[in-house]
């Protein structure tokens, strides 16, 4: 199975890395193609055994899968370039490129195509991946699942939840920094040395999500939890709210949709 990655920038190095780490696909039969060569250089000094290119037709020519990482205003004229056939798999990343103006983009538009919507934790292997498929066999659907598995946790969704997963899971983990920022400047003013009050918060931050992943608990019960009748928790959990913390999460969320 061989895979061609158009672009190594944020994304498509971490899935470069990511595939290069994992045991479905062999190092060297994972070719990456980017116009800075410096970019590929990085990679290739990390992962000797990668293939790496300048050239994004040659790139794609015998791969099985191509997965596209270029900015979305970059993918018409990536894909223009390159020919495609329908034996190939296309994924793509761009974030807001549906699949209608990929197929128009493409020689052969009723090819097999994949939208995959990853988050910036991909570079650890921790990433949310939101999946949508089009023309796909159900073989090739459990294959790209299995792919981006490696690479954290991933579901099929409908085309149409796309957005509202970017949001949640790709817009989101900046707003779940943005609660580290503000809770290490909380840490500062109360005496804590910022990279300290950044490891209790990051910690506190991987913890909770882990009770929620492990258990299948629920945010309420975990937060009973913590609240004792009349204790501190409770009152800076109402803080919180009185501050509009909920509303502004919800609006956050939305504002990205
Ligand atoms: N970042 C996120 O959180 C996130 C989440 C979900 C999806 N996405 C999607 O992921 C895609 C990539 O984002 P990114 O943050 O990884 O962007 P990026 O860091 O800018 O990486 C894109 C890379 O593609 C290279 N490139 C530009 N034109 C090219 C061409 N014609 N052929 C080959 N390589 C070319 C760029 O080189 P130059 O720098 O020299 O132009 C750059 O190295 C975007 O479509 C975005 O919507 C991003």
């Amino acid at each position: 199975m061989k895979i061609a990655i158009i672009g190594a920038g944020n994304m498509g190095g971490s899935i470069a890395q990511g595939l290069s780490n994992g045991k479905l696909i062999s190092t060297s039969d994972i070719t990456v193609s980017d116009s800075d060569t410096a970019k590929l250089k990085l990679l290739k000094d990390a992962n000797p055994d990668l293939q790496v290119t300048s050239n994004n037709i040659d790139a794609v020519e015998t791969a099985d899968i191509i997965i596209i990482a270029v900015k979305p205003w970059l993918v018409h004229s990536v894909l223009k370039d390159i020919d495609l056939s329908r034996k190939q798999i296309l994924v793509s990343i761009a974030a807001g490129i549906n699949f209608e103006q990929l197929a128009h983009d493409v020689i052969e538009p009723e090819m097999p195509m994949f939208r995959v919507i990853p988050n910036t934790a991909i570079s650890e292997l921790e990433s949310f991946n939101a999946i949508s498929s089009r023309n796909v066999t159900k073989e090739q659907e459990s294959l790209i699942l299995s792919i981006f598995n490696e690479m954290g946790t991933s579901i099929l969704l409908p085309e149409d939840k796309l957005p509202a997963a970017t949001a949640l899971a790709s817009c989101g983990i900046a707003f779940v920094f943005k609660y580290i920022q503000a809770a290490m400047q909380a840490g500062v003013e109360m005496g804590i040395r910022p990279d300290e009050a950044m490891n209790m918060v990051a910690q506190s931050v991987k913890g909770a999500a882990q009770l929620i992943l492990n258990n299948h608990t629920h945010p309420s019960i975990e937060i009973d939890k913590v609240t004792t009748p009349g204790g501190i928790t409770i009152k800076g959990i109402n803080e919180l709210d009185h501050a509009g913390f909920t509303s502004a999460v919800i609006k956050a969320m939305k504002a990205c949709n």
